[in-house]
């Protein structure tokens, strides 16, 4: 996989973070002593959740040297770690918060990382998309079959909502769950596009050969977008994406 590049990532910073925002605000936690934000990127959310908790330790953990480099310029002071969210699952120091926006569909076998995450927490706060079925990943999917290439693919991951409280109301004296859909307003189909490139996409790209491959997959992509996607009565796009959220208390 290439490295995560937190320069594209950022491009839609405000709308990649919102959901953080709305995460943060259900907590119904008075003072964490100790934080860890899994799958931290370039640490925007975990400068969400150090506002929310201003006094508590805080520790940011990234799989990219890349990310927690860009979080550590941003916040030179704060503990950034290079690590793996399955490996810190099954044997990492334990916190009274694990908060985690917009990663774990990137870390495979739910049915045993969950419980191994909640293991090591009081409160689990998580945000993950739920937009498979949308047309922007439907037709990375359709492209990808006609290509060859779907069987190398290494999609990221998540069930329906249903399965995630099978899974974690027995283990919990408290579950609020819940689905937003935001509506991305966007300059035009392209930036959708763009979106997708400092995510879904890449695991796409990777599992084609070469550079030529990958520009014919995303003009491919372009096309198929903008004619899903057109612009509104002001010129803009709106972009539906919808998002699972839970918040266990254990
Ligand atoms: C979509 S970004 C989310 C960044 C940030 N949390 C936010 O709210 O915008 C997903 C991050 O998860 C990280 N990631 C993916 N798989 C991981 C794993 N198995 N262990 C640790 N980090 C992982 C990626 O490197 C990437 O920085």
């Amino acid at each position: 996989m290439p490295e995560w590049d937190s320069t594209q990532y950022l491009r839609f910073e405000e709308e990649r973070t919102q959901p953080c925002r709305d995460l943060a605000a259900r907590i119904r936690m008075e003072r964490p002593a100790s934080i860890i934000d899994l799958g931290c990127g370039p640490g925007n959310s975990t400068e969400v959740i150090a506002a929310r908790y201003p006094e508590a330790a805080l520790t940011g953990l990234d799989s990219s040297s890349a990310m927690i480099a860009s979080a550590r310029q941003r916040h030179p002071g704060w503990q950034w770690v290079v690590g793996d969210i399955a490996g810190w699952a099954r044997g990492g120091e334990p916190h009274d918060l694990v908060f985690s926006n917009a990663a774990l569909q990137w870390a495979g076998d739910h049915a045993r990382l969950f419980p191994q995450i909640l293991e090591r927490a009081r409160v689990l706060a998580v945000q993950m998309p739920a937009n498979r079925d949308a047309p922007a990943h439907r037709i990375m999917r359709e492209i990808a079959e006609r290509r060859g290439i779907a069987g190398d693919v290494r999609e990221w991951h998540t069930h329906e909502e249903g399965y995630y409280y099978e899974l974690l109301a027995p283990r919990c004296r408290r579950l609020d769950a819940w689905v937003t859909e935001y509506l991305h307003v966007m300059p035009d189909a392209d930036a959708i596009v763009e979106w997708y490139r400092g995510t879904g996409l890449r695991p796409f790209l990777e599992a084609l050969a070469d550079d030529a491959a990958r520009e014919r997959f995303v003009a491919e992509y372009r096309e198929r977008i903008g004619a899903e996607y057109p612009p509104r009565a002001d010129g803009r796009v709106v972009f539906p994406f919808r998002r699972l959220f839970f918040v266990a208390y254990r």
